[in-house]
């Protein structure tokens, strides 16, 4: 049996003015279970993770959170129901420090004080889970692109989330830091975290999915079990024919020999 759906979008739709990007998407994210959400640019990934966590609103259709619908207005109400995102353009103050954005409007007190010592002492804690050894003080503004996403990552893992959502969150990072990253989502999904992912690098996709689904131009054409999906199957899906020819893997036999 498969574990409990955490949230489920139910043939939702979404328009941008007259024209319609999202065709019907349904889908499930389970506890513990790696969703990877993969399709071509524009396929409507980011539009579908804006709307599981509460940024976009849909046009038509349900979202679900342990089987009940519900309505999100506004990305506060996603975050009151668990539901952390790490978004494709970085959303980090860049004019604050590493430690005020990890903490940014859940600042820790104590009585009318900030509770100081502790913020640091936490915050070292989550840099320090994903390898991490930038400075608590340097200001955002001053980081590498791959620094901002561990710093994206380092806040998400402090909010305890029930459901977290990666927008192409590898795709800044050198190959050790996906290794850690994969660590660490290795560890969410032991804990009982829903994960959705999107990424353009199909290998690490067969690396941590438990699911693979593909949007194709706004229509989920593919959802199963990773397992079940080649690499080269799911490009097909992607661009909805056969992309050997694109991508020949073999020297193509010369004809009559
Ligand atoms: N705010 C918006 N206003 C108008 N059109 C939008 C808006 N956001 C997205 N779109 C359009 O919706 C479609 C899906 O975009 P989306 O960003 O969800 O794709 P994606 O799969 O995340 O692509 P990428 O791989 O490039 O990140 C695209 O045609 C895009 O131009
Ligand atoms: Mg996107």
């Amino acid at each position: 049996m498969s574990p409990p759906s955490v949230l489920a979008l139910r043939q939702v739709t979404k328009s941008f003015g007259p024209v319609e990007v999202l065709h019907g998407v349904t889908l499930d994210l389970r506890a513990g279970e790696v969703l990877a959400l993969i399709g071509e640019n524009g396929a409507g990934k980011s539009t579908t993770m804006k709307i599981l966590a509460g940024i976009e609103a849909p046009s038509a259709g349900q979202i679900l959170l342990d089987g009940q619908e519900v309505t999100f207005g506004s990305l506060h109400d996603g975050e009151e129901a668990g539901i952390v995102m790490i978004h494709q353009e970085f959303n980090l103050a860049e004019q604050l420090t590493v430690e005020q954005n990890i903490f940014l409007g859940r600042e820790l007190r104590k009585g009318w004080l900030l509770d100081k010592a502790r913020m640091r002492r936490l915050t070292r804690e989550y840099l320090a889970r994903i390898n991490c050894h930038i400075d608590p003080d340097m200001l955002v503004s001053k980081l590498s692109n791959s620094d901002k996403q561990m710093v994206e990552i380092a806040k998400a893992l402090s909010r305890d989330a029930r459901v977290l959502v990666m927008d192409e969150p590898t795709a800044v990072l050198t190959g050790s830091e996906t290794r850690i990253l994969f660590e660490q989502v290795r560890a969410l999904k032991a804990a009982g975290t829903a994960i959705l992912f999107t990424s353009h690098k199909l290998g690490e996709v067969a690396e941590i999915a438990d699911t693979v689904t593909v949007l194709r131009d706004g229509t989920l054409v593919h959802d199963g079990p990773a397992r079940e999906i080649t690499e080269d199957e799911m490009a097909t899906a992607m661009v909805g024919r056969d992309v050997s020819d694109l991508f020949p893997d073999k020297p193509a036999v010369a004809p009559g020999g």
